[in-house]
């Protein structure tokens, strides 16, 4: 049985890329923070195993990818789906929100992607990075949001030219919006209607709808699979159109 690590296993889109990896018949280690929401994640599946614990420090990252490969005996897919999106033009974002965001959307990628590439070489596996069509087109209020995903984006592109003669593909896909707790949590904060916020989103893309996590997750399980072995160092819109 093949074996993936997703962080952010515990909501949203990284909770749909690790139910569609177990579903397609992979061992999966379902990372985050919430143990409640993680092991309703681990209920959908027995081949869905959990850790729970804070993704910031170089150690939480070795730690996690060596319990992963303790567990598994090996290695073949990182998805990086951690994510924070903390809102605000340069003036509003104190250092501390600048260092969350830059923390988890990119550090913690290079960190566990740093821990995870010797076991990926040993199975010609593959990293998945959870980007945004903001890391390649600049969104309003988001300048650390926008910063960090940039950077993972080429960072998927750096790691992917120094591995690929290893046999190990590192990808990233870059969403528009997609109907997950963090897409309306700002709408929620102020009080204003969802409903109308989330047609909003919708009316500005192409094809009049939100991705559900399960789009994004769809796209995870191909660029994991042999069938994308040509693919590495993509940054892949997934978008409805948006960025067309
Ligand atoms: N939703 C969108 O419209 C959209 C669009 C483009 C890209 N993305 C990207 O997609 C990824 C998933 O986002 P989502 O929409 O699914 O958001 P979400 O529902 O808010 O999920 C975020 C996940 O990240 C985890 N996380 C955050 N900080 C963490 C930390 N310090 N340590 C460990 N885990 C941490 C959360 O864990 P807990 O909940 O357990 O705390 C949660 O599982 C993110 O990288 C995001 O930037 C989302």
């Amino acid at each position: 049985m093949k074996v993936a690590l997703v962080t952010g296993a515990s909501s949203g889109i990284g909770a749909a890329i690790a139910i569609a990896f177990a579903e397609a018949g992979w061992s999966v280690m379902a990372a985050g923070r919430n143990e409640g929401r993680l092991e309703e994640v681990a209920d959908v599946s027995d081949s869905i195993s959990t850790w729970a614990g804070d993704l910031e420090a170089s150690d939480d990252c070795d730690e996690l990818i060596a319990d992963t490969v303790d567990e598994f005996g090996g290695l073949d897919c990182l998805v990086n789906a951690a994510g924070v999106l903390i809102r605000g033009i340069a003036e509003e974002t104190s250092d501390d929100d600048w260092g969350e965001t830059i923390g988890i959307n990119l550090d913690v990628p290079f960190y566990l992607s740093r821990a995870a590439i010797p076991h990926l070489i040993k199975s010609e596996g593959s990293i998945v990075n959870i980007a945004s069509n903001w890391g390649l087109k600049a969104g309003e209020r988001a300048v650390a949001y926008c910063a960090s995903k940039g950077g993972l984006i080429m960072m998927t592109r750096a790691m992917a030219v120094d591995h690929a003669a290893e046999g190990v593909r590192i990808n990233a896909i870059c969403p528009g919006g997609v109907d997950t707790p963090m897409l309306v949590a700002e709408t929620e904060e102020k009080g204003e209607d969802v409903d109308e916020f989330l047609d909003d989103v919708a009316s500005n893309s192409p094809n009049r709808r939100i991705a559900a996590p399960e789009d994004i997750a769809g796209l995870a399980l191909f660029l994991a699979s042999d069938a994308a072995s040509h693919m590495t160092g993509t940054a892949i819109p997934i978008d409805g159109g948006l960025m067309a």
